[in-house]
């Protein structure tokens, strides 16, 4: 068993060194590929979280925290008038910046359990992080969050349901209660890192306790996906 630390400078190394073979898993190609009919159920719930996304319409100055490689950095720039995108990788965050090209991005390397915001924004966003969020960092990630967040700002988030034609064909996915999984890369190397599958009822729940008005929804297969504001800013508007 690896220790905590250890396993948060593993992450960020993992994510460094796939940062090639990254976009594989979110299009379904090399050992995410598990077959048409399971590949076409992938992108019809990718779109259908989209278009949540679409419909909660994240306008105005946005915030992404580990925005990674940027195919959803790229859907909120069809909104956002600027998005601050973070990340600890330096090779994703390359990759990300082809990606979106001129838009008003600002690019920033940093590690999200030290970052702390040097500016309010309209919304917060991240995709397939929280499930790498260990349980000791939960309460502060979310305070970093609100923070971030002008009064009455949103937030929306994205993550995996525990699912095996979800993750790699090598991948065995962890107990329950484990919050550690082994990844391999395509070079044979492996790293221990967090993951944590919440269902949508648990994590509204958590978020609950620490004053926060989120709906989680899921798709059937794969995603998760929140969205909502603070507690007390709801009562405060009502
Ligand atoms: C599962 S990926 C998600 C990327 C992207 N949001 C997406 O939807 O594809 C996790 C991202 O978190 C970043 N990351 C890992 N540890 C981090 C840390 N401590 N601080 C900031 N980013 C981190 C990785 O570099 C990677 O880009």
């Amino acid at each position: 068993m690896t220790t905590e630390l250890e396993r948060l400078e593993q992450q960020k190394a993992y994510y460094r060194a796939r940062a090639g073979e990254y976009d594989e898993w979110f299009e379904r190609r090399g050992k995410y590929d598990h077959g048409e009919q399971w590949n076409a159920r992938w992108r019809a719930e990718v779109e259908e979280v989209r278009r949540a996304l679409a419909a909660f319409r994240p306008t105005g100055r946005v915030l992404e925290l580990a925005a990674g490689t940027g195919w959803w950095t790229a859907e909120l720039l069809r909104y956002a008038d600027e998005v601050t995108v973070v990340d600890s990788s330096p090779e994703t965050l390359a990759i990300n910046r082809a990606r979106v090209g001129d838009a008003p991005v600002r690019h920033v390397v940093a590690d999200l359990f030290a970052w702390q915001p040097d500016r309010q924004y309209d919304m917060v966003f991240f995709s397939f992080w929280l499930s790498h969020v260990p349980p000791s960092q939960f309460a502060p990630f979310w305070g970093m969050v609100k923070a971030a967040l002008k009064p009455g700002g949103r937030v929306f988030f994205i993550d995996s349901q525990r699912s095996q034609t979800g993750t790699a064909a090598d991948q065995t996915l962890q107990l329950d209660e484990q919050v550690e999984q082994t990844r391999r890369l395509n070079d044979g190397n492996s790293y221990t890192i967090v993951k944590i599958y919440y269902t949508p009822a648990d994590l509204q729940a958590r978020l609950a306790q620490l004053g926060w008005d989120v709906t989680v929804r899921r798709t059937d297969n794969y995603f998760l996906y929140g969205e909502g504001v603070r507690h007390e800013l709801t009562r405060r508007e009502g």
